[in-house]
């Protein structure tokens, strides 16, 4: 039985596009979903509809076996977590981590244990005397994890929790936000609009854009087959290269910029039905390469070198445009140099320019 089920869910305030289109996704129960999309794209509005915080326009929303449109927020059995998190600022963690369970009339006996059993599985025990202003930003940020803990809700709702973090706390709370999953194995979706938070804390992640739900994927098919362009752009940093080429009249070859790449069989099926017309292709920058691999070639000049220690992204101007690729180490050649950057045919991503849906990787129904 899956966890949360949406299924069409729309949105509209009012006027204008909907924020959130036809939205059907079954999230499978324990499982960690990552909603992640460019701002504005409705991540939070879909948070906020299953949380109850916004009234639902189209279809419905399940969690266990009960349609919970018309359920209370109180009583959908989930909690959530702000970007802004909110402790009350003259208040313990204890009894920040307690209001909740002292609201819904729990009992003493009760509130102490809970808090207490979250409060070790945090690390906070030390902690809970303090109030919110004596602590980091990580320790605050896990008082907010724990005051949703405390009610050992079905499925925890994440907006954004991390933001308000600097770089390196970030990257640690990820880690603890991922430990606390396979700890306490509940649902939970959780939105950001952070490819790399994205990737590294989803068991699957759904892309949105403009509303509407592009790909519902495991992070490996999402980078490795991405459904259409703007998936494959979003996901991946530096970001997939991109160029048009023409296919062939006879569909075996594509051409740009007077640079001819010869197909196989799998790229010349996926062309068949644009033979004499345009095509539009992304090669991902660890994908090309300098030397020893058979495939695309494209001649091309060293013009900028960025250095990262393990290792250096070299960008070059080539026929078919400004590319990016990325070496191991040190390795890149220097600026001005000439080489010939080489692909292997199966890492084309090649897409429709119309539907801008991609050629090469199955089919997805979302
Ligand atoms: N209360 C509201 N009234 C009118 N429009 C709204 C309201 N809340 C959100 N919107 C609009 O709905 C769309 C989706 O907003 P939403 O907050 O879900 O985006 P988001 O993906 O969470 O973005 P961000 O990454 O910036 O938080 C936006 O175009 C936004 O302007
Ligand atoms: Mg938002």
């Amino acid at each position: 039985m899956p966890s949360v089920e949406l299924s069409k869910l729309g949105k509209s305030y009012g006027r204008g596009q909907k924020a959130v289109d036809g939205v059907s996704l079954s999230i499978r129960d324990g499982e960690f979903l990552v909603l992640v999309g460019p701002s504005g794209c409705g991540k939070s509005t879909v948070l906020r509809m299953v949380a109850g915080l916004e009234e639902i326009s189209e279809g419905t929303i399940q969690i266990g076996d009960r349609v919970v449109n018309e359920v209370a927020p109180k009583d959908r059995d989930v909690a959530m977590v702000f970007q802004n998190y909110a402790l009350y600022p003259h208040m313990s963690v204890f009894d920040n981590m307690a209001f909740g369970l002292r609201r819904r009339k729990a009992s003493e006996a009760e509130v102490q244990q809970k808090v207490n059993e979250t409060a070790e599985v945090l690390g906070l025990t030390t902690y809970l005397q303090r109030r919110p202003r004596e602590l980091s930003g990580g320790e605050r940020q896990r008082v907010a994890l724990g005051r949703a803990m405390v009610r050992k809700p079905q499925v925890f709702l994440f907006d954004e929790p991390l933001s308000n973090l600097d770089a390196k706390l970030r990257v640690q709370m990820r880690a603890e936000i991922k430990r606390l999953h396979q700890r306490v194995g509940a649902t939970m979706i959780y939105v950001t609009h952070d490819q790399v938070e994205a990737m590294t804390l989803g068991d699957r992640i759904a892309v949105m854009r403009k509303g509407i739900l592009q790909q519902c994927a495991d992070p490996f098919t999402l980078y490795t087959a991405p459904a259409n362009q703007f998936v494959a752009g979003f996901i991946g940093s530096p970001p997939i290269n991109f160029f048009t080429a023409n296919v062939s009249a006879d569909g075996g070859s594509i051409e740009s910029g007077g640079v001819t790449i010869a197909l196989g069989e799998a790229q010349r099926a996926a062309v068949a039905p644009l033979k004499g017309k345009p095509v539009n292709v992304g090669i991902r920058p660890e994908d090309l390469h300098l030397e020893g691999v058979i495939g695309a070639a494209i001649p091309a000049t060293c013009e900028v070198r960025e250095p990262l220690g393990n290792e250096t992204l070299v960008h070059w101007k080539s026929p078919v445009g400004e590319i990016v690729s990325r070496v191991p180490g040190q390795s890149s050649p220097a600026v001005g140099a000439q080489a010939t950057l080489q692909a292997p045919l199966e890492k084309l991503h090649l897409f429709d320019p119309t539907s801008e849906l991609s050629l090469t990787a199955a089919p997805v129904t979302v």
